[in-house]
């Protein structure tokens, strides 16, 4: 099979960055032995983590990428809406033993997730591909890590997205859509990110730019890999498929929620974390979702140990369970099966 030259794999298929938990090292090297790119989340991880992480992926594979947050620029978001979406999840919270008085008190003043460590990490120890999302990474930013060795991606999410990414001389796009799990990577938190097909966007992307793109979002099977590369895509990306597989970080409580009856649909939601994501729906989002503000990463830094104990107890109900809408198809059992399934239209 012919390689795909931005990526330099045998198959044009990606195991799309989780952060979080779901993205390891066994899940890296899997996938890559079946013949996809995987990338490694550097979201939340601290700079030394992501650097052992990376040596560790260095002595597994020749070729894998590595993910960052470019962090937020919207304007701190104002105290008495943050308390007020405080006082109203503060139940869900106590649920678990978590004060969130204590925890708003507490609140980072600020949080750019390591940036400039990150970025000076993957300048000084390059890794074959960088890709970002939440955003434009700083023109500077692309151009070193590309002087670096760096094949450059930046995640995008519309038409005007893709040609202000193209500006900034990155590489090539992922093109999210908007039926993916987990984070939007959308650059204005603030708006509404739709229901549209990944297919959609991939045409009007392609339409814009010369880049090459890798698609993302809501794929559940191999004729929607194949009618994402028919769309102008050059590869296709997975997330929600790979979240049950054995190499695969996710928590017991995801993993098992992601095929329970309980939980049948998906929606966008800020409800978690402040920002864009889609999630299983279940009843911390219905209750809140309408009253969630747009304030990441405060959100997330006020729900963190709600949702890190609702896990640990089995509370799916108060989780953020991320999936995209091809979550019914996400299956157990080797992660390489799940690429081999993807190719098979190939
Ligand atoms: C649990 C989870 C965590 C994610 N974390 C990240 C991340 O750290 N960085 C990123 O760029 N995208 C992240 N995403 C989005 C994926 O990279 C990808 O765009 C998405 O999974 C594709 O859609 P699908 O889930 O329908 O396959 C995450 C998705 C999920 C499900």
């Amino acid at each position: 099979m012919a390689r795909t030259t931005l990526l330099g794999t045998d198959l044009p298929l990606v195991a799309a960055p989780m952060a979080g938990g779901p993205t390891t090292l066994d899940l890296l090297s899997a996938t890559t032995e079946a013949g996809a790119l995987a990338f490694l989340a550097g979201g939340y991880q601290t700079p030394q983590a992501l650097a052992d992480q990376i040596r560790h992926a260095h002595q597994r594979t020749h070729t894998f990428g590595v993910n960052l947050f470019v962090p937020s620029t919207t304007p701190a978001p104002d105290p008495a809406a943050l308390a007020a979406y405080a006082h109203r999840i503060a139940p869900d919270a106590a649920a678990h033993g978590v004060d969130l008085d204590a925890v708003l008190a507490a609140l980072p003043a600020a949080d750019d997730d390591g940036w400039a460590a990150k970025v000076d990490l993957l300048r000084r120890d390059p890794v074959p591909v960088v890709s970002f999302t939440f955003g434009p990474p700083p023109a500077a930013d692309v151009a070193a890590l590309r002087a670096a060795g760096s094949v450059v991606l930046v995640t995008v999410t519309t038409p005007q997205e893709a040609a202000a990414a193209t500006e900034l001389g990155a590489d090539g796009l992922v093109v999210q859509g908007p039926r993916a799990g987990g984070h939007s990577g959308t650059w204005d938190p603030a708006r509404t990110v739709g229901d549209g097909t990944t297919t959609d966007v991939v045409a009007a992307v392609v339409a814009r730019t010369h880049l090459p793109v890798i698609a993302a979002g809501g794929v559940d099977d191999a004729p929607a890999v194949a009618a994402l590369l028919r769309a102008g895509a050059q590869a296709v990306a997975v997330g929600t498929l790979l979240l049950r597989t054995d190499e695969a970080g996710t928590t017991r409580t995801h993993r098992d929620a992601l095929a329970d009856p309980r939980f049948p649909t998906t929606a966008m939601t800020r409800a978690f974390t402040g920002r864009p994501a889609r999630a299983l729906v279940n009843g911390f989002l219905t209750r809140h979702d309408a009253h969630a503000p747009d304030a990441y990463p405060q959100v997330h830094h006020l729900t963190r140990e709600l949702r890190r104990r609702a896990a640990a107890a089995g509370d799916a109900a108060r989780l953020h369970l991320w999936a995209g809408t091809g979550h019914r198809s996400a299956a157990t059992g080797p992660a390489a099966d799940v690429v081999r399934a993807l190719a098979a239209r190939l």
